[in-house]
């Protein structure tokens, strides 16, 4: 797996979407869920995400998400002093998912849905071992769960337009418009793959949306300046829609403020950690070769940010850990160095772990007692005394193993070499 991080990879790989990357999911994701294969671009496919996902379709969906909001606040919130935020933010988001993929507004439906659809969305990332009380069967139970439950959803609604004739083209949902479209020859999709397409826009909407709302709620609680501007923004919004209840897109335009929030938010706490594709063709970024067939990931959060999080918190010079089974200092930088060295068999003594005093049989304390003989040995006067060996050694070595030959491989040929001169 190459990983890219930070801006200009990110760049790097959405720019070349289908030319250099296609979309792919690690074995765990597409097992549990039972998916046949990988993605691919099934361009037909994603020409309906696409139309479903932009702004004009999506809008539409607004007075609902906006009377679900406030039914789950009024009934999950407003009676509590305290909330646990994303158990909630889970629950109303899967709720609403399930209100505008399948038109399901029945909360024991939702429920039957939501429950084996938790244990997918716990498991998929685990390790992949399939057996009673790991993460990774639960997921597979409940993706079994979820396309059985799915398949008779979609096997109703076709019924039902097979019967009607027409399917409402107001506010339609994802199931209705996949059921309808068909590929560039003609082809209706299957209920398979259908059920696939639904079960990813559950994965793609559910984590992503409700972690999002649990940091923006976060940030607020934390920042009452924001959290004051932010509600008169949406005071303001509210009184000036006088005897109309629902909330309608060009409302939500209005909400500037709040979509700044929103925004700082998603960058300080990225919501998707990233995404994973499979490399279609050779490619070189930031001077590493990435070969076809192998995989990446566009990391969203940039790892220096992380590390330097993880070093602050200690300190940006040392922190303390667990290495090869022993407690570790792990001391970094030009100043550490500095400190490591300069006092060295003073403050330190060398040492390695059991990992290799144990396969060579060295005596686990034998490090320092050859020192003085190792010092006299690796000094210049003593080492360039060997230079006409090594040159004869690299002239033969070159003649036999590099001059009749078109392509080599370096490290093996020089880690040869290297042996052979010690
Ligand atoms: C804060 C909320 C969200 C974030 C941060 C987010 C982020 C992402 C990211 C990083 C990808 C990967 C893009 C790629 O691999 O090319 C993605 C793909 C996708 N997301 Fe979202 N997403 C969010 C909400 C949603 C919602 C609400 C939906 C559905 C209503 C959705 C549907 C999809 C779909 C269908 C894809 C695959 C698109 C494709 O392959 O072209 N996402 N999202």
């Amino acid at each position: 797996m190459a990983v890219l991080c930070g801006p200009s990879a990110n760049k790097f790989i959405f720019s070349n979407e289908t030319k250099r990357f296609n979309p792919w999911w690690p074995r765990s994701v597409s097992q549990a869920l039972l998916f046949a294969k990988n993605p691919g671009r099934n361009s037909s496919v994603l020409k309906e995400d696409h139309s479903f996902l932009k702004l004009d379709s999506m809008q539409k969906y607004v007075p609902i998400m906006d009377s679900m909001a406030k039914e789950h606040l009024d009934t999950k919130w407003a009676k509590f002093d305290e909330v646990k935020v994303h158990p909630l933010a889970k629950e109303f988001t899967f709720a609403l998912a399930c209100r505008i993929f399948i038109n399901c507004a029945n909360p024991n439906r939702v429920r039957d849905l939501m429950v084996p659809f938790f244990d997918v969305a716990e498991g998929i990332m685990s390790a992949p071992v399939n057996f009673p009380g790991t993460p990774f069967h639960g997921a597979v139970e409940g993706g079994k769960i979820i396309k059985h439950r799915l398949l008779e959803i979609i096997k109703q609604r076709r019924m039902e337009i097979a019967e009607k004739g027409v399917v409402n083209l107001g506010v339609q949902d994802l199931l209705s418009r996949l059921l309808v479209s068909s590929d560039e020859d003609g082809k209706f999709f299957s209920p398979e793959e259908i059920a696939n397409k639904i079960i990813g826009y559950l994965i793609a909407s559910f984590y992503t949306t409700s972690t999002a709302i649990t940091f923006v709620l976060s940030h607020l609680a934390e920042n009452p300046h924001v959290y004051d501007k932010v509600l008169e923004e949406q005071v303001e919004i509210a009184k000036s829609k006088g005897a109309e209840k629902m909330l309608r897109w060009a409302d939500v335009q209005k909400m500037k403020y709040t979509w700044n929030v929103v925004c700082e938010s998603m960058r300080l706490e990225p919501p998707a950690q990233g995404a994973f594709k499979e490399v279609l063709t050779d490619f070189t970024f930031a001077g590493f070769n990435i070969p076809k067939g192998w995989k990446a990931w566009a990391f969203v959060s940039c790892p220096e940010k992380f590390i330097r999080d993880r070093m602050t918190k200690r300190s940006s010079l040392i922190f303390k850990t667990c290495l090869a089974a022993e407690k570790m200092a792990v001391l970094c930088g030009p100043h550490a160095n500095k400190f490591v060295f300069s006092n060295d068999t003073k403050l330190f003594i060398p040492w390695w772990p059991r990992s290799i005093t144990q396969p060579l049989l060295f005596p686990p304390d034998n490090a320092s007692s050859i020192r003085e003989e190792d010092h006299s040995f690796l000094k210049l006067d003593s080492m360039q005394s060997h230079v006409p060996i090594m040159d004869s050694m690299v002239e033969d070595h070159l003649c036999t193993h590099w001059a009749h030959s078109s392509e080599v491989k370096v490290h093996s040929i020089s880690k040869e070499f290297s042996f052979a001169l010690a």
